[in-house]
């Protein structure tokens, strides 16, 4: 009996969090997900997946300047990063700059919560560099007296970002820092069972983020959506990709056999940033089409919004280009990354699944 993708396998046991896709519930270690991203910053939760408990005002301020003081890109990435072809995606870009950060340090088994902050901090200086250079624009060096998800922001768009598009880029990256075992964090997991180094198991995640059933989806979210405004039809388009057999952007999971919470949570959050919009009001008149012609077409399989879908909202909201929706996603994902391989490294097995042959002998 094989299980095609691992589907409903259980492979490790965690403490970090917890799905329930029957309830659509989300937990960081035992807390429910709306609630950490109501109440807590990005480097609030970030401590509390590294640590297992909240910081006090004294480890908040310390994992803020460690963040702060490994913003700054070595020389070294940023000689690699110039020599790269302009046209290379974001993300192998990003791949191939963690993989050189490998060299700058000890990130030797056993990983540690320290090397965890410094490619935290890393990785959007890294997005922003690149950016800027594919724009065409000045390279703007990161800010001390800014917090990690408004530093980003700064770095991207080169003046100190509004206070609202914050709270929104913010709200979607403390709900995506950590989901279970999904492909990314598997995939770490699987190089860090090994006892390869940190390094090396968030090089093999960001490369498992790259494809589109992954992380990919918001910008599949976007061209769905310029689709049905150009034609100006959201019933015939959904249906006419669902009868060709595509799958809609931003809709079904993995898990989650009811709606998504981050994509509930992200929802809500836009309607209290941004209110009345003429490309909210479209993404939620398609969220209810297609949810009814997937139900009618698509019978039993529980398809909603994924993350992805309000993802896409709130980025054309604080207006991120396309092109940074993953590489985005990418510096939120990592803390639940970096958390999974060090949990890994403490109670240690290598992954070794078996694969049936199915050829001929001779
Ligand atoms: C996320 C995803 C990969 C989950 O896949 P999965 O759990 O393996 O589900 P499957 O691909 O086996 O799909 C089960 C059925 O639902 C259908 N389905 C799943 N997602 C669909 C979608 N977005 N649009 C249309 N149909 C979909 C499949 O065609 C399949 O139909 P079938 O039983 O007639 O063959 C899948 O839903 C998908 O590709 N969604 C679009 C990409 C996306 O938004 N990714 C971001 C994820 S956070």
């Amino acid at each position: 009996m094989i299980q095609k993708g691992l589907k409903g396998i259980v492979a490790a046991e965690t403490l970090i969090s917890h799905i329930d896709g029957e309830k659509g519930q989300l937990f960081y270690r035992g807390y429910e997900i709306k609630e950490i991203a109501k109440s807590y910053s990005f480097e609030e939760a970030a401590y509390f997946l590294w640590f297992g408990h909240f910081p006090n005002a004294d480890q908040l301020g310390a994992l803020k300047e460690e963040l702060r003081c490994n913003r700054p890109l070595p020389e070294n990435i940023k000689v690699i990063i110039d020599q790269l072809p302009l046209e290379m995606d974001l993300m192998s870009v990003i791949r191939t700059a963690i993989s050189a950060e490998g060299g700058n340090g000890d990130y030797d088994w056993q990983p540690e919560v320290s090397q965890a902050i410094r490619l935290t901090a890393l990785v959007p200086t890294i997005i922003a560099y690149r950016k800027s250079q594919v724009d065409g624009n000045v390279v703007v060096a990161p800010r001390n007296d800014l917090d990690h998800v408004e530093n980003y922001l700064y770095m991207l768009n080169g003046n100190v970002p509004l206070a609202a598009h914050v709270e929104a880029l913010e709200t979607y990256m403390t709900l995506t820092l950590e989901h279970g075992m999904n492909a990314s964090t598997f995939s770490a997991r699987v190089t860090a069972s090994t006892e390869s180094d940190l390094v090396s198991a968030i090089t093999s995640a960001v490369g498992t983020m790259k494809g589109p059933l992954h992380g990919g989806a918001p910008s599949g979210v976007i061209e769905l959506l310029d689709e049905i405004a150009i034609v100006g039809e959201a019933e015939m388009v959904i249906r006419e990709k669902v009868l060709r057999g595509e799958k809609l952007m931003g809709f079904g999971h993995r898990v989650y056999k009811t709606h998504d919470p981050r994509s509930v949570a992200l929802k809500a959050k836009l309607i209290e940033l941004i209110g009345e919009d003429e490309w909210l009001d479209l993404a939620m008149s398609v969220e209810d089409t297609a949810v009814r012609v997937l139900a009618e077409l698509k019978p039993g399989r529980s398809l909603y919004t994924n993350v992805e879908f309000y993802a896409a909202a709130i980025m054309k909201a604080i207006n991120m280009d396309v092109d940074l929706f993953t590489p985005t996603f990418t510096a939120s994902r990592i803390v639940g990354w970096t958390a999974h391989v060090i949990e890994q490294s403490e109670n240690n097995t290598i992954y070794r699944p078996q694969s049936k042959y199915i050829g001929t002998f001779n």
